[in-house]
């Protein structure tokens, strides 16, 4: 390598990738899943914990930038002998470290060998049939970020970006789960009413602050992505009450059992 090159975004993910393969002594993770705010306890609940290790360990995360996100790389085993990655270290894009820290996590999933990846997180809902402490299963998204993971000309194809046959599979083990079109902004505050009018407007259902550009990287990747949102509350205008961070946290941890349940009984049907 001469002193000049830089170093590019997959070559730090390869980095992180091998990194993870010797701590967790697991060569190749089969899928992985990053557990947004109330998702957490499904990392216990879909094997055994082979390994954890401190984000910080391993080149190109940082430690958890909020509390109630977790700060660690966990490796469990499936039921099944397969591997799966669970990202407990979400960099979001408000924390200012740029979109290739954003999408570390997913390009370092891919680089140990998921071709799976199930994306959660905690969320607003807009559509008025939503109930805070529902999962919904994430069908579309619109990037209102501005920014793309991608670097240079090349145009990845989105379609079915959240596959239709992930969603399908979900269905088997829940088929009252609802769909809908998950609205990414920057936050980090929340989004004021005319905004959650203007994302329902413009086609969502979900106001959240992460996955669409983690998903894009996936697809570039060429993962195949489930995409999840636990709505933890009525986004702000939807319902009178102010939001609240607490109140987010808590409504993702009445629900954890519940979600922990049905990622269970969804990720062992994944390829
Ligand atoms: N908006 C954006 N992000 C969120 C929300 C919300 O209402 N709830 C949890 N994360």
């Amino acid at each position: 390598m001469s002193e000049s090159h830089e170093q590019t975004p997959q070559e730090l993910a390869a980095e992180a990738a091998r990194v993870i393969a010797e701590l967790s002594g697991i060569e190749k993770h089969d899928i992985a899943l990053t557990l947004g705010s109330g998702w957490g306890k499904a990392a216990t609940a879909i094997g055994e914990i082979v390994s954890e290790i401190p984000a910080e360990q391993v080149p190109g995360f940082h430690a958890a930038a909020v509390v109630g996100h977790g700060g660690k790389l966990t490796s469990i085993r499936m039921p099944d002998g397969r591997h799966a990655l669970v990202i407990g270290a979400r960099t979001h894009f408000y924390e200012g470290r740029g979109v290739r820290a954003v999408v570390h996590g997913v390009r370092t999933a891919a680089a140990a060998g998921a071709t799976t990846m199930v994306l959660t997180n905690g969320a607003g809902g807009v559509n008025p049939n939503y109930s805070p402490g529902q999962p919904v299963l994430i069908s579309d998204h619109i990037n209102l970020t501005a920014s793309s993971p991608i670097e240079g000309a090349n145009f990845v194809d989105l379609t079915d970006l959240y596959s239709s046959k992930l969603r399908d599979l979900a269905r088997t083990v829940d088929p009252t789960l609802d769909e809908g079109v998950y609205v990414q902004f920057t936050g980090p505050h929340y989004e004021t009413p005319a905004e959650v009018r203007y994302a329902g407007i413009i086609g969502g259902d979900i106001v959240g602050m992460s996955t669409a550009l983690e998903a894009i990287a996936a697809r570039q990747a060429g993962m195949q992505v489930l995409g999840f949102s636990l709505i933890t509350n009525a986004a702000a205008g939807i319902s009178e009450t102010p939001l609240s961070h607490a109140e987010v946290i808590e409504a993702g941890r009445e629900a954890e059992p519940k979600l922990a349940s049905l990622l269970s009984q969804i990720v062992p049907l994944l390829p």
